[in-house]
């Protein structure tokens, strides 16, 4: 049995091989449409999510699975005082795989060690969330052809941001990548990120203004500034509307250059800018579909 806690997981072949299967479901839906029937997954949600509980939800669906689960720590026994631990050995008797978001970072590693069904981990606090990077990744495959040899910029919330974490994490793995962190101060990137780096003789810069490295970016990574994990209100307030992309920005950027978000966005993407054919967050959200179809059938060890 295999659980998904870290996008590194999976080796980078296998990686292929889940792109592979989320590509083939993309052309032959009708193929997996009944290739989980009788299965069940839980989503246990202890923090909130549009995108993750309803693309797994979506994807079990389209595979004539179940689902079952919680999308509030309020409306679960945790509000009572249940451990995670507990929680997991009960859920690993009602449904055959579970996807977990968590505040904690941990938390879902920790369901894992207890649990008898896989445990994909679907974004715990700052740390992880392997099945954003998963879909990040095959919409740079899917829209670029390959994931190798291009410049991708990060920017916003690079602190406490783990779709940003995870990205990277996974993308040193391939060949030709180069990182400008783009972020205020108080929102850099964390020192073990660039030591990682350093040590792998990966390039990177640090930049604050975003405008001077538009013309150089492939990819522009956006990311809210998160209000639920300052402390302060104050520095939520001051730094919220640090970077906002607009029209103007966008008229320095390559023609071909992708804009990617996990979403949700609040303002740091102008509207406007969804009109832009480079805008392609929309089509990344759909691509976690796909590739949480994959993951479901490759960890239920189903094969069509
Ligand atoms: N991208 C993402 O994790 O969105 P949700 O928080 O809505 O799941």
């Amino acid at each position: 049995m295999r659980h998904l806690m870290n996008p590194l997981d999976f080796t980078t072949t296998e990686l292929e091989q889940l792109f592979d299967l989320a590509a083939d479901i993309e052309r032959n839906p009708a193929k997996y449409a009944h290739a989980c029937a009788g299965k069940i997954l839980a989503t246990c949600f202890y923090e909130p999510s549009t995108r993750t509980r309803l693309s797994f939800e979506s994807a079990m669906t389209r595979l004539g699975g179940s689902v079952i689960g919680f999308s509030d720590a309020a409306s679960s026994s945790a509000s009572k005082g249940e451990s995670v631990s507990d929680t997991i050995r009960v859920i690993s008797c009602y449904a055959d795989i579970c996807a977990m978001r968590h505040p904690k970072e941990g938390a879902p590693m920790v369901a894992s060690e207890k649990s008898t069904i896989p445990v994909i981990n679907a974004g715990d606090g700052g740390h992880q969330h392997p099945t954003q990077t998963l879909t990040d990744l095959l919409t740079i495959r899917s829209l670029k052809g390959e994931i190798k040899n291009f410049t991708i910029g990060l920017c916003g919330d690079l602190k406490f941001g783990r779709t940003v974490h995870s990205l990277i994490n996974a993308l040193v793995r391939y060949e030709g990548i180069r990182f400008i962190f783009i972020s205020p101060e108080e929102l850099r990137i964390p020192d073990y990120i660039t030591d990682m780096l350093k040590e792998m003789d990966i390039p990177y810069e640090e930049v604050m203004n975003l405008e001077n490295v538009m013309p150089n970016l492939d990819f522009l990574y956006m990311t809210r500034v998160q209000k639920e994990r300052f402390f302060n209100e104050e520095d939520y307030i001051r730094l919220k509307d640090f970077y906002i992309l607009d029209k103007a920005k966008m008229a320095l950027a390559k023609d071909n250059m992708l804009v990617l978000h996990p979403l949700p966005r609040v303002n740091e993407i102008s509207v406007e800018v969804d009109e832009d054919p480079r805008a392609a967050y929309f089509k990344q959200a759909q691509y976690g579909v796909y590739v949480r179809m994959a993951l479901i059938l490759t960890l239920l060890n189903i094969n069509i």
